[in-house]
């Protein structure tokens, strides 16, 4: 569904400040996987997720979306393929406009139909329906504008937008992380029943490590733009978080040690 064949990306290249953020990323993601990402600060996830989504050019390395070279795609062609979440509930939802508006151009984004078919009574139920088992009250709210909404309620809306239109990829970066203890919990349950009821092929960024081990079949650590550990099945059922901690010591360690090499010679 997704393959990425040795993804570079370098900003401000040959410049004082230059950030090798990806170096050399390959990876092959199954129809309906769920894999969570962690990795310390800076270590290229979100990189990661906007290489996938378009939003620049990779330095090296070629996208490959349900079998379609996508790597000279503009973002906004990819936008058909492609479902994402930020951690900024401010990020997913147009403010100003109402909950039908932005449901109406969600499901419009697959099929290119253009805004002027509006708010139409079927759709109108179609979105009842939809908002209904959120348990968030939504469904009564179609005309008020998403402004008014809290944190919660406006993330659970972004989550059903993106996943409205059948994308082939779903990109939630840290999307709970933002939001109370409860209603994170609540945005989570809702995240693994829509990828489970859809079978969306996802990556779900998280620095909640019980969490990446909890959620889905496959948890990838990255550092240093790299991917330093892919497990899945039962080395991933054995893991606990302890386990990743020790594991990512080892390979901070190891870079250090590269580190060090490299300068003495
Ligand atoms: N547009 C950009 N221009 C320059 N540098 C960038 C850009 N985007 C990311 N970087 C740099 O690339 C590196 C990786 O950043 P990235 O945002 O991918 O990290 P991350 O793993 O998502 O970290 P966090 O957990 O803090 O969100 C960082 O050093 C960052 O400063
Ligand atoms: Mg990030």
């Amino acid at each position: 569904m997704l393959r990425l064949n040795d993804i570079h990306q370098t900003f401000h290249t040959g410049e004082i400040n230059e950030v090798r953020a990806l170096r050399g990323i390959d990876l092959e993601l199954l129809p309906g996987q769920l894999v969570t990402v962690i990795g310390s600060n800076g270590a290229g996830k979100s990189t990661l997720f906007n290489a996938i989504a378009g939003v620049f050019a990779p330095s090296q390395g070629q996208i490959v979306i349900d079998g379609v070279d996508v790597t000279t795609w503009s973002e906004h062609r990819r936008a058909a393929l492609i479902g994402r979440v930020f951690q900024d509930p401010l990020l997913g939802t147009a403010a100003s406009m109402t909950i039908a508006q932005n449901l109406t151009l969600a499901s419009l984004r697959s099929q290119r139909l253009g805004w002027r078919t509006g708010v139409t009574p079927t759709r109108r139920q179609e979105f009842h329906d939809l908002l209904a088992p959120l348990g968030l009250g939504l469904e009564t709210r179609l005309d008020s504008r998403v402004s008014l909404l809290s944190g919660g309620q406006r993330q659970a809306l972004t989550l059903v937008m993106a996943t409205l239109a059948n994308p082939k990829i779903v990109l939630l970066d840290e999307h709970t992380a933002a939001l109370d203890p409860a209603t994170a919990a609540r945005i989570l349950t809702l995240t693994s029943q829509f990828i489970e009821h859809q079978q969306l092929t996802t990556l779900m960024i998280t620095h909640n490590m019980q969490q990446a081990l909890a959620n889905g079949d496959r948890t990838l650590m990255m550092d240093g733009g790299r991917i330093v550990l892919d497990i899945s099945g039962a080395e991933r059922q054995q893991m606990t978080v302890q386990g990743l901690i020790d594991r990512f010591s080892q390979v901070r360690h190891s870079a250090l040690v590269e580190d060090e090499l490299l300068l003495a010679s």
